[in-house]
């Protein structure tokens, strides 16, 4: 399939006098973008657009995403049905490779990550080099880096050649396994290892909570959640971690060093780190008698710093189609686990103000992807600390497909370097330090 935009009318740029043509693209969904590669060549001028909200960084073909009217599809299949019907490792393979895979790609990828699924006995080690209290973000970006050291690499002069499928295949099994035995550090728990006859999701439960003395029991509707979760996190188009991992990987860095950096911005709490923060704030109203008055008003007070976690999206200026799903998987779960969550309640009582208040509806702000899934990972005894590494664990095909497309850009990806606009001191000359400060 042809996956290039189509030229649109081109647009015109007058500037001090002068009209200048610009080649206008057309996505497949009908998305116009102004091409801009040349206009400094043309004009001395560049553009200017703080936080990228209007520049686009790559033509893609891996995931659309309608913000308005609530549309997220990965290669073109509508996130609802993929939710409903796939498993993981299907999505996975649709990402990265471009298709749903049949039963014996399935099988293949699913052997790959069976025989990938153990780290390095010498990478074991540096768990012992980190405290008890690290954050698990801090050992996930550091154990991914690490893993370019333990596994040859892919050869950049052919990234995508046949030893992409092995390196993919390492990233997205080992990470269950470094964000497990993470975990068992926190608690001074000795490592569960992977299992050979386990499937994805149960396997990376079954290394968090299982131990030498307990077996853990293993429920059909934690896996689903947990499933549905993973695959509503697979992708996202250009958010900042995975635009993250294509300007790393724009240098021909490796794919681990790449998707290490995208975990290292997924880590901020205005990313993914906000699955965490929804908890922490959930968690402040209750103790302080679950009224939601008081942080309505902050969040509408500039002058307090204070954002209602959970909600607006840089893109979505409507309900987050993921939300709407994960809302009715934490009612599910809840239920069949006969759990009574207040933090729910006090959730649901945010939701409804935002939906109604003028300041949350004339700014299009409205809960995200991360308002609700903190809730299921509580639900299933997983620490608010390591919500934002469940992300990663669900992003990971997403950054991968990422990569691997920018790899194979025909001609080579040009590396990213954006320009900027100075506005700092112009010339001056040097003053010998016996001078300065005196006038
Ligand atoms: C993710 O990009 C992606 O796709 C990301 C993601 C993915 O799958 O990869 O979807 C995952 O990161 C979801 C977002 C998680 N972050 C949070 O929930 C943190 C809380 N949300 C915000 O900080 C904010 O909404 C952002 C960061 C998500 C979006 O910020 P923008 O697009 O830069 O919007 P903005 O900061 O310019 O806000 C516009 C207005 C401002 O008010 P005014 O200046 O117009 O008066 O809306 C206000 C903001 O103050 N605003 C909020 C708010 N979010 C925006 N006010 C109160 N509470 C909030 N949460």
């Amino acid at each position: 399939m042809d996956h290039h935009s189509q030229a649109g009318q081109p647009a015109k740029l007058i500037l001090d006098g002068n009209t200048f043509e610009l080649p206008v693209v057309v996505g497949s969904e009908g998305e116009k973008g102004i091409d801009i590669s040349k206009l400094r060549g043309q004009t001395n001028y560049v553009t200017l657009d703080h936080g990228f909200g209007n520049t686009s960084n790559c033509e893609s073909a891996i995931t659309f995403l309608d913000g308005d009217a609530g549309i997220l599809r990965y290669r073109g299949y509508p996130i609802e049905q993929l939710a409903e019907n796939t498993s993981f490792l299907e999505v996975a393979h649709l990402l990265i490779y471009g298709e749903l895979p049949t039963a014996e790609q399935l099988s293949h990828l699913s052997e790959r990550f069976t025989e990938h699924s153990m780290l390095h006995e010498d990478m074991k080690r540096f768990f012992n080099g980190f405290p008890s209290s690290a954050h698990p973000m801090a050992v996930l970006a550091s154990m991914v880096c690490s893993l370019s050291a333990f596994h040859p690499g892919i050869d950049m002069t052919n990234p995508t050649g046949e030893d992409f499928d092995r390196i993919a295949a390492q990233l997205m099994s080992k990470v269950r396994t470094i964000v497990a035995f993470a975990h068992k550090k926190s608690i001074g728990e000795p490592f569960i290892y992977p299992r050979g006859d386990m499937e994805y999701v149960p396997n990376l439960l079954n290394m968090m909570f299982s131990s030498p003395t307990k077996e853990y029991k293993i429920y059909d509707e934690v896996v689903q959640a947990m499933k549905v979760l993973f695959i509503l996190h697979a992708d996202h188009e250009q958010n900042c971690s995975t635009s993250t991992v294509r300007l790393v990987g724009s240098a021909r860095t490796n794919l681990f060093a790449s998707v290490s950096a995208g975990i290292c911005a997924l880590w901020g709490p205005l990313h993914g780190g906000a699955n965490e923060e929804v908890i922490h704030m959930l968690e402040m109203i209750q103790k302080d008698g679950g009224g939601i008055d008081k942080y309505i008003d902050m969040a509408k007070d500039k002058t307090k710093n204070f954002r209602l976690m959970g909600v607006g999206h840089r893109v979505y200026k409507s309900y987050d189609p993921r939300a709407k799903i994960i809302k009715q998987c934490v009612h599910d779960l809840l239920g069949k686990l006969g759990i009574d969550d207040p933090l729910l309640d006090i959730a649901i009582k945010l939701e409804e103000r935002v939906l109604k208040d003028p300041y949350f509806v004339e700014r299009n702000l409205y809960p995200n992807v991360d308002f609700y899934s903190g809730l299921i990972y509580k639900a299933i005894g997983i620490p608010k600390d390591m919500f934002t590494v469940m992300f990663a664990i669900g992003r990971m095909p997403g950054w991968i497909a990422h990569w691997k497309e920018m790899m194979e850009v025909p001609g080579g990806t040009k590396i990213g370097r954006p320009r900027q606009i100075y506005v700092g001191p112009t010339k001056r000359d040097y003053i010998p330090i016996i001078k300065r400060g005196l006038v």
